[in-house]
């Protein structure tokens, strides 16, 4: 028989625990374990090798805690690693476990926010060169324009505690310049990196006024919801005493 256990969040860092706050605010009952991989982040400029390595490493961590259900909150995660584990590695190691990302859930809604149909994605650089977002929103969005702006340096601003002081309105002035350059008509602005909402009253600073800022904490939170009510085999895995434990690998 398996044992119940709690949900496991993943990131790279600290930034998953923007995405864990809006889970649980929306889902409070459940036991949450958090891992961020601080020992090794950024994960942003790595090999698609790397992140795979290091991520799976992570979810046999959760695995071995009692996790039944792992979310990887961290972007560049879902875009370089979900993918292989999910096909290759879950049904060797667990099949009757689940791992998700966030990408999936944020695509299925993010045209939505659009008037124009113009839409930028800020994320790092693993994120933009895997071109995830691009595909799977055009699953969702066929007709919708996604342009995407690299910020290699945004997430060491945060992981480096640096987010609130001069040095980070530099970078965040010269990224939002260049993707709005890139799409003029852009009237949705997605972060799309879990660090990134720490930079938000800068961002909202230096951003358009009629440009909508959106970030993923709640989406994830709402898609997650919505897959604990479709999924009853694995949500009865899941414990419910409201515990939250946070581990970093450094
Ligand atoms: N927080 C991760 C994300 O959402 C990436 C940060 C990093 O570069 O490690 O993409």
């Amino acid at each position: 028989m398996t044992t119940k256990g709690p949900i496991g969040v993943f990131d790279s860092g600290y930034g998953g625990l923007t995405v864990l706050k809006e889970i649980v605010n929306k889902l409070s009952d459940y036991d949450y374990i958090y891992l961020g991989d601080n020992a090794r982040a950024p994960y942003g400029n790595r090999s698609f090798d790397t992140v795979y390595h290091y991520t799976l490493d992570c979810v046999k961590w959760f695995f071995k805690q009692g996790c039944s259900l792992v979310i990887l909150a961290c972007n560049t995660a879902s875009a370089k690693a979900l993918r292989t584990i999910q096909q290759n590695d879950l049904p060797i190691i667990a099949p009757d476990k689940r791992v998700l990302g966030v990408i999936r859930p944020t695509a299925e809604v993010i045209g939505n926010f659009s008037e124009t149909k113009n839409v930028g994605v800020m994320a790092t650089t693993g994120t933009v060169a895997s071109e995830s977002y691009p595909m799977e929103i055009a699953k969702f969005f066929p007709g919708l324009k996604v342009y995407q702006e690299a910020c290699p340096m945004w997430v060491p601003l945060v992981e480096n505690g640096e987010f609130e002081n001069h040095g980070a309105d530099y970078f965040i002035k010269k990224n939002l310049h260049n993707i709005f350059e890139k799409g003029e008509a852009i009237d949705v602005l997605l972060l799309g990196c879990t660090h990134y909402p720490l930079l938000k009253e800068k961002i909202e600073e230096y951003l358009p006024v009629a440009v909508k800022l959106i970030s993923q904490g709640e989406i994830v939170a709402e898609s997650l919801a919505n897959y604990l009510q479709r999924h009853p085999e694995i949500e009865s895995l899941c414990s419910k005493e409201g515990i939250q434990k946070f581990y970093t690998t450094d």
